[in-house]
């Protein structure tokens, strides 16, 4: 394959018991292509030199969080919600190449307080530390 690669998604070792279908809706729309490995690929990433979603990025946040792996730790949810309020999640130079993903004020609020109810019903296994 000269011109690009192939992707496959690892296998989901556990997913969390979502609290709200909403909630596991917004968080596989905006964040799950990174941070789960239910990555949906787009055709472009199969092409190289083409850079909006690549296997580093996506390797690098499954590597800092990782929703289908919710039996291995986990970022603590504060750092979920203050990435999330600022801003800074999902990332710019992602949501302005795939239209939808960048959320709303209301599906910010949602997706954080389906979080912190996520959480608090199924914790992870573990809480990263830092
Ligand atoms: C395009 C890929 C991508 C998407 C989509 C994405 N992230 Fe990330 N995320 C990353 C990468 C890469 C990092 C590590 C580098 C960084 O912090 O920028 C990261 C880091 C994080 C961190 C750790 C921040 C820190 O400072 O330790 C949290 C928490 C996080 N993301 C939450 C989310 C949430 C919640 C969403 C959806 C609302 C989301 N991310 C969407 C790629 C992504």
């Amino acid at each position: 394959m000269p011109y690009g690669r192939d992707h496959t998604n690892p296998p989901v070792t556990k997913s969390p018991a979502w609290v709200g279908a909403q909630t596991e809706q917004i968080f596989n729309k905006s964040c799950g292509d990174c941070h789960s490995n239910l990555t949906k690929w787009p055709w472009y990433s199969n092409v190289a030199p083409v850079s909006w979603l690549v296997q580093s990025d996506v390797d690098e946040g499954r590597s800092i969080m990782n929703f289908s792996e919710w039996d291995k730790p986990q970022p603590d949810v504060d750092e979920l919600v203050e990435q999330i309020s600022e801003g800074s999640m999902p990332p710019s130079k992602y949501t302005m190449i795939h239209s939808g993903t960048k959320l709303s004020d209301s599906e910010k609020k949602t997706l954080i307080s389906g979080l912190i109810a996520t959480y608090a019903a199924d914790p992870p296994g573990g809480i990263k530390g830092g």
